[in-house]
């Protein structure tokens, strides 16, 4: 389903159990940032009526993803932590072209080439959790991530062919691969 060109290797899960805080501090800010990026999208595009109501959907998604984290961080006793620059994604940020079809079809692909790393991360966690109510937690989210990231190829199709979006999704891969290896593990999704 995912079809990312590297998989991630279980010393990241070791890193992330080594600090799990931190990760979920983390994880937070990723489903928050995700939520933004999709409201984002919804400002830039105003007249891509098609999918405005889908990412409207997968916004507050994110949202309500920030919030059930968020309960989880506060019934630790941990405090929220500003946010920091996303290698990862600035690392791939460097290749949305500048035509603006092209942008847009970009920035669609990569929401949902970014999606399919969480999921992936996300579900290698809900796998090793022994805590029944987190496992159960992130089981669900890794479900909702998979969804999201076919949600946005769906999207794309309204406006482009699929050997349009087949043929940008594998360039994208190849530069997600390159990316999340370009990044040292960290008790963090990326
Ligand atoms: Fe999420
Ligand atoms: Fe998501």
């Amino acid at each position: 389903m995912l079809n990312l060109k590297w998989k991630t290797p279980k010393e990241w899960l070791d890193v992330v159990f080594s600090d799990f805080n931190s990760f979920l501090l983390d994880h937070a800010s990723c489903e928050r940032k995700a939520s933004s990026t999709n409201m984002s999208l919804v400002v830039k595009y105003p007249n891509r009526v098609e999918i405005l109501n889908s990412l409207i959907e997968m916004a507050l998604e994110e949202l309500e993803h920030f919030h059930q984290v968020y309960k989880i961080i506060e019934r630790r006793g941990l405090i929220l932590t500003p946010d920091e620059k996303d290698k990862y994604v600035n690392y791939m940020l460097k290749y949305l072209r500048i035509n603006s079809d092209e942008r847009f079809l970009d920035r669609l692909l990569l929401s949902g080439i970014i999606e399919a790393r969480g999921c992936e991360r996300l579900n290698m966690v809900a796998n090793a959790l022994e805590d029944i109510e987190l496992k159960n937690f992130y089981t669900e989210l890794t479900k909702c991530e998979a969804r999201h990231h076919s949600q946005f190829i769906h999207l794309a199709s309204f406006y482009f062919d699929k050997e349009t979006i087949n043929k940008r999704m594998e360039e994208l891969l190849i530069i997600e691969a390159e990316a999340i290896q370009s990044v040292p593990f960290r008790p963090a999704i990326h």
